[in-house]
Formats: structure tokens, sequence, C-alpha cells
């Protein structure tokens, strides 16, 4: 059997680790044959290594060379996956954005955060992971189009200024509900990590999470396990009281919270420009103590100047914005 036959072969494997195939991950970073050993020489990726995942992964992919294919010898190595830019290499920073309870402004949080990245110079990509109440395109004012595909059935994410943003709103017709549950939810989520051509000095790529802690945010957990979380809550008690528990759930799942972002926290009044707390106060801090991390930032209530859910750099927001890029950029690992 030939090595295109065999990676055939390969792609079909399921990591178990994520339940996603070779192929539907492209996992497979190196395939060579070494005439003179008669060996098959693999380099694969699987979702997280270690367990008893890797030793049926392993088991899988030995049979496959060995038996299936007839191959008499294979070096193995495996690597834990994570998404590179396609030119320069270098992983990129993915940074989600949770809150455990809806409506404290997420998708407003994330949207602002590359807003502001971009109008840094920084090219930034946006995943709409909220598949059911997906709202980034409406506050990026983005009219309603299909993306297009590039000549390796790539996705092209919709550009704006120096963002690149993928949507399910994208790929349903106006007004259309999305209705797909279990492996088709599954597979489209994997679809915006894996096969998306994101611009190539892409170095952040911000994820807004559905509110809850439900089955997107386990299997974005299983696709990049290295996403950073920041926490938005309002100052309410009863957001902050989900907020640690999404907190929790996220950190259960191994992921490093970078700290929390409350919103809404006061009111400047107009007339006396007192600071008037209409949610109450302590949520963002009660949040940080509960799971050990800073408080960031908090974002006063008021519409934009400019533009629908966007603030520019004249506005009190869009300055507090630009500090937690500030943050975000001297947090991350990969420069
Ligand atoms: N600081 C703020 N001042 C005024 N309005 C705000 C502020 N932050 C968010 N909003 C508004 O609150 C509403 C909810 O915000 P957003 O959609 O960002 O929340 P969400 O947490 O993503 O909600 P969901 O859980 O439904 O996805 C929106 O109408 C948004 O414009
Ligand atoms: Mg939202």
């Amino acid at each position: 059997m030939n090595l295109t036959e065999l990676k055939n072969q390969l792609e079909q494997i399921i990591d178990p680790s994520n339940d996603l195939s070779v192929g539907e991950t492209s996992s497979i970073k190196n395939l060579s044959y070494d005439e003179k050993k008669d060996l098959i020489i693999l380099k694969i990726a699987m979702g997280h290594l270690g367990g008893e995942n890797e030793k049926k992964f392993r088991r899988d992919i030995a049979r496959v060379v060995k038996i299936d294919c007839g191959y008499s010898g294979l070096q193995l190595e495996l690597e834990e996956s994570k998404i590179f830019n396609s030119i320069t290499q270098k992983p990129i920073n993915f940074i989600g954005i949770i809150s455990g309870k809806g409506g404290v402004g997420k998708s407003s949080v994330a949207a602002n955060i590359a807003y502001r990245m971009s109008k840094r110079g920084i090219r930034v990509g946006v995943i709409d992971a909220d598949v059911y109440g997906s709202s980034l395109p409406t506050i990026f004012e983005i009219p309603h189009q299909n993306p297009h595909f590039d000549d390796n059935k790539k996705i092209l994410p919709i550009v704006k200024d120096n963002m690149e943003i993928i949507s399910t709103e994208f790929f349903t017709n106006p007004g259309q509900p999305v209705i797909w549950r279990g492996g088709m939810l599954n597979s489209m989520i994997s679809h915006f990590f894996y096969d998306v051509k994101w611009h190539d000095d892409t170095q952040y790529i911000i994820v807004d999470f559905p509110p809850g802690t439900g089955d997107i945010t386990l299997d974005i957990k299983s696709i990049v396990p290295q996403t950073k979380m920041l926490i938005v809550t309002t100052p309410h008690l009863s957001a902050s009281h989900v907020a640690i528990k999404a907190g929790h759930a996220a950190k259960t799942l191994g992921h490093e919270i970078y700290g929390v972002i409350e919103n809404m926290s006061y009111f400047i009044n107009p007339i006396n420009n007192q600071h008037e707390k209409i949610f109450g106060e302590g949520g963002g801090i009660s949040v940080a103590k509960g799971l050990e991390t800073e408080l960031i930032a908090q974002i006063p209530i008021g519409a934009p100047k400019h533009h629908q859910d966007l603030y520019e750099i004249d506005e009190l927001q869009g300055k507090i914005y630009d500090e937690i890029v500030d943050y975000i950029i001297c947090k991350c690992e990969i420069k």
C-alpha cells in the first residue's frame, strides 16, 4: 500500500481525547517511509497526551500501519495539538470570554477587546462560539453574507479592519435559528478552529463563549486546551455567583484564568458626575477572590457615542478596553 493510501486510512482514526478524526483536525504533521529500515516515520498531533486515550490512539495507529497496511516498522512521535500560524509557525494565543450567566456583556467585551487590538494594528481573529445566540456580526455591524473558501477548502473569515470574524450567522439564512446539537454542533465548532484560513500575521484569537458551561465549552476544551479565560460578571451577586461556578468549571477542565472583567459596574450621572452603582457592587472582586485571580477592569454602563456596541478611545470604556488589551498582551506567552 502506498503512502497516500496509508494517509487516507490514518485520517479515519478517531482521536479518543476529543472524538475528532485525524483527518478532521489535519493532525498528521509528518509521514514518510525509510526504505533502508523498512520503517514508517510518523508525527501526529492529538488533543491531549497521556492516559488511556494516548494508549488507545497509539494502538489504533499501529494497527493501521502494520496490520491494515502491512508495513513492518513504525517510528511514531505524538505531540499535543496546537493551532499554529501558517507562516510564522508560532502557536496562536486563544483568549476565551466566559461568564456563566447570560446577558452580562461577554459578546460586548469580546468584540471590544478585538476592536481595540485591531485599532492598534494587531491582527486578531474572533470566533463566535455562541452558536445558538450568535451576536458578533450584529455588534460589528457586518451585513449578512456567506464566507468564501480557498483552494484548500479552508473557510475565509469575514474581514473588518484588522479583525477576521467567523460565526454561524454566516452559514445560515438571515433570521433562521440554529437547531443542531451533538455531533453536528461539535463538528461546526471544530471547523471554526481547524478549517479557517486566518491571516498569516494572526497572533490572537478571541473566542466568545455561550453562557453556562455546556457542551460547547467542553468541545472547545478538547480542541484548544490551551485557551486562556477571561471571566465577565456584573457587580450583582446573581451574576458573580454563577461566574465563580463557570470559572471553577474552566479551571477543572485545566484552563488558566487570566482574570475577571466586571461589566456594567456603575453609571456616571451626567448631572453630578457621581458613580451610581445601579447593579450593586462587589461582584467582580468576589469572583476574583473566589477564583484566586485578578480583577482586571471595571467597565461603566454607557451607550457608545460612535457605534452601536463598540467604544472608541475618546470614550472612558474605550480607554479601559485599551488597558485590558495591554494586560492580555503582557500575560500571553506567545508574543
Ligand atoms: N457596559 C455596558 N453599558 C451599556 N450596555 C452594555 C454594556 N455592556 C453590554 N451592554 C449591553 O447589554 C446587552 C447584553 O450584552 P452582550 O450581548 O454583550 O451580553 P452577553 O453576555 O454576550 O449575552 P448572551 O449571554 O446573551 O450572549 C447588549 O445589549 C449590550 O449592548
Ligand atoms: Mg453573547
